[in-house]
């Protein structure tokens, strides 16, 4: 029954995390953010920071969020270590991931399981002061994660496999702009028409994401559709806190950093950045404002004065230029990014371009970008909603509510395949046979693609994925007879025809799948040259995409088998 249904979302996030519910037999739904977090300083905070802190001699016992003190030996950005394939910028000083997994006490799934079960449990907490507690603890919890559009497949099975391992299941993905795109549609002041396209730039502490939509019914529900591959990298504020880093590294040079990056001078410098300095940033120069000047206070650290640049009496006063080359390169990319969202919505409208553009996250609430994007798009309007920051949560928790606006269907961001054997051809396969053992032919590995680049995805559909194997008499006899099969992704920009070796091609995950129990008779007996017997099974790997996630099962002469297994590493 639906009554009784509780529906948590959470934005797992680099630098802050937050929880939305509803109630789905509420009308009208709107989910309330949980916004009392421990620590937290203002007032109605959406979010806290991901941060946990393990007790050395116990790693069970952990404190987490705005209760681990700013001097703690803590762990941070660890949602960055589920997705080690993602590239970082050439600006930024190399992050030895390696490093950082070796020094932490448990997997970063772990760590995420952990964190992700001290913010339920106390979102839980909150919405039992709320609601009577007994109902609370009666409703069928559902869960929904929000993971960004640009990890890979695997990072987003991580945190899947992470929301389980904190016991919240079932649980359901959703690419954070998506969710950001749910919330905007239902809060913003803007009419929507049919044929409107709008971009989702979902700018936040590690990622910046973009999805373009299609409106494509307005009633009666808003109905939208992923026009084009979304795209996104590592261009997230904490770039920016890097960047002032090396900036200060650069100001008070080598020999002093050394002392001063420990110390508490420099941590009380950076908070008061993260803080205050680049959320107060707007680009200056503005008719009604006064140059930018922002005072960074090292105190108690004793700092040589460099009143060239600005070091006197431990202060340094940041004037716009020093802002500037901290923000520039930052902004620089997400401009890129959004550039390149743009220009493919136009390749794939006919020249026609988005109307708008929706600015969420925490960086996406910044001035300076905001400015920055309007500059360049005079025909585009930018608009940041003012809840941004609370928007994925939020979307999030709408995503599961029938009565809500729907994304009908995305546009699928690499191409998807396996390697097949295939009839050797001399001419076009020249150097690349091989006998393939179980049936004596001569054959070539190819590439057989099913879903490519751009591809519209409905997220009702079923999409099959044919597949014929042979298996010799050996296997189709054994107890435990299991099929395996690699699933291979490309994002180069045409599907290779054989499986190739470079970066952009890999295995997506292995699909693995029991057929003990299948009927022998859907295995087709068939004897090769040197009369020895193998089988063979025409079948369809039947993809769905579960949210942000694809998931399979099995068909063989028209009859279903949910025994599919994917099994990702990162
Ligand atoms: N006005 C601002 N200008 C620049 N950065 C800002 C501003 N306001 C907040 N931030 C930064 O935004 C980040 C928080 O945003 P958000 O919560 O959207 O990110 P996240 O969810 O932690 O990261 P991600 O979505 O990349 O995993 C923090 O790094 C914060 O410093
Ligand atoms: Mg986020």
């Amino acid at each position: 029954m639906d009554d009784s249904r509780l529906i948590i979302a959470v934005d797992f996030g680099t630098t802050y995390s937050g929880i939305a519910y509803c109630f789905a037999n509420q009308r009208n739904s709107c989910p309330i953010p949980i916004d009392n977090w421990p620590g937290a300083t203002g007032i109605d905070v959406p979010k806290t920071p991901t941060v946990i802190c393990y007790d050395k001699q116990n790693p069970r016992n952990f404190v987490w969020g705005g209760s681990v003190e700013p001097q703690a030996d803590s762990i941070s950005d660890f949602k960055l270590l589920l997705d080690p394939s993602q590239k970082w910028p050439e600006y930024i000083p190399i992050i030895n991931i390696t490093k950082k997994l070796e020094e932490l006490p448990k997997s970063p799934t772990e760590i995420t399981a952990d964190f992700i079960g001290a913010i339920y449990n106390h979102a839980i907490e909150e919405i039992s002061k709320k609601f009577p507690r007994d109902y609370v603890q009666l409703c069928r919890k559902e869960y929904i994660f929000s993971v960004p559009a640009v990890w890979s497949d695997a990072a987003k099975y991580a945190t899947l496999k992470a929301a389980q391992m904190a016991g919240l299941t079932p649980v359901q993905l959703i690419k954070e702009p998506e969710a950001a795109a749910l919330w905007i549609t239902k809060k913003l002041n803007v009419a929507l028409n049919s044929g409107d396209i709008f971009v989702v730039c979902d700018a936040g502490g590690g990622t910046v994401d973009l999805v373009s939509y299609e409106v494509e019914n307005t009633s009666p529900q808003l109905q939208v559709k992923e026009v084009v591959p979304g795209t996104g990298g590592m261009a997230g504020s904490l770039n920016l806190n890097k960047r002032f880093e090396c900036a200060v590294k650069e100001l008070v040079g080598e020999k002093q950093w050394s002392a001063l990056h420990p110390s508490k001078g420099f941590q009380r410098a950076a908070s008061q950045f993260e803080k205050e300095i680049k959320k107060g940033f707007h680009g200056g120069s503005d008719d009604d404002c006064f140059d930018d000047e922002f005072y960074v206070n090292f105190y108690p650290a004793k700092l040589a004065d460099n009143p060239n640049c600005g070091l006197e009496s431990n202060t340094w006063t940041m004037v716009e230029d020093d802002l500037m080359d901290i923000f520039n390169p930052v902004i620089g990319d997400i401009l890129k990014l959004i550039n390149e969202q743009v220009e493919r919505v136009k390749v794939k409208m006919g020249g026609e371009g988005p109307k708008y553009i929706f600015l969420v996250g925490g960086f996406g609430s910044n001035r300076y970008l905001m400015k920055r994007i309007m500059n360049k798009y005079s025909n585009i309007e930018v608009l940041q909603p003012p809840d941004a920051w609370a928007a994925i949560a939020k979307g999030a928790a709408l995503s599961r509510m029938s009565s809500e606006a729907t994304v009908t269907s995305l546009s699928a961001t690499r191409h998807y395949g396996i390697a097949v054997s295939s009839m050797y051809d001399e001419i076009e396969d020249q150097g690349r046979p091989f006998r393939e053992a179980i049936t004596g032919r001569i054959v070539t590995t190819k590439m057989l693609w099913y879903i490519h680049t751009g591809d519209n995805l409905l997220k009702s559909a079923r999409i099959p994925f044919p597949v014929l194997r042979h298996f010799t008499q050996h296997e189709y006899e054994t107890k435990d007879f299991w099929l395996f099969i690699p699933l291979f992704e490309s994002q180069e920009e045409t599907a290779p025809r054989y499986p190739s070796e470079n970066e952009a091609f890999r295995v997506n995950c292995e699909l693995m799948c029991s057929l003990s129990k299948m009927p022998k008779h859907l295995f087709k007996k068939h004897i090769n040259k040197h009369k020895q017997t193998y089988y063979l099974v025409a079948l369809n790997l039947i993809m769905t995409l579960e949210g942000a996630l694809m998931t399979f099962s099995l068909e063989i002469d028209g009859v279903l088998y949910d025994c599919v297994e994917a099994k990702y590493s990162a």
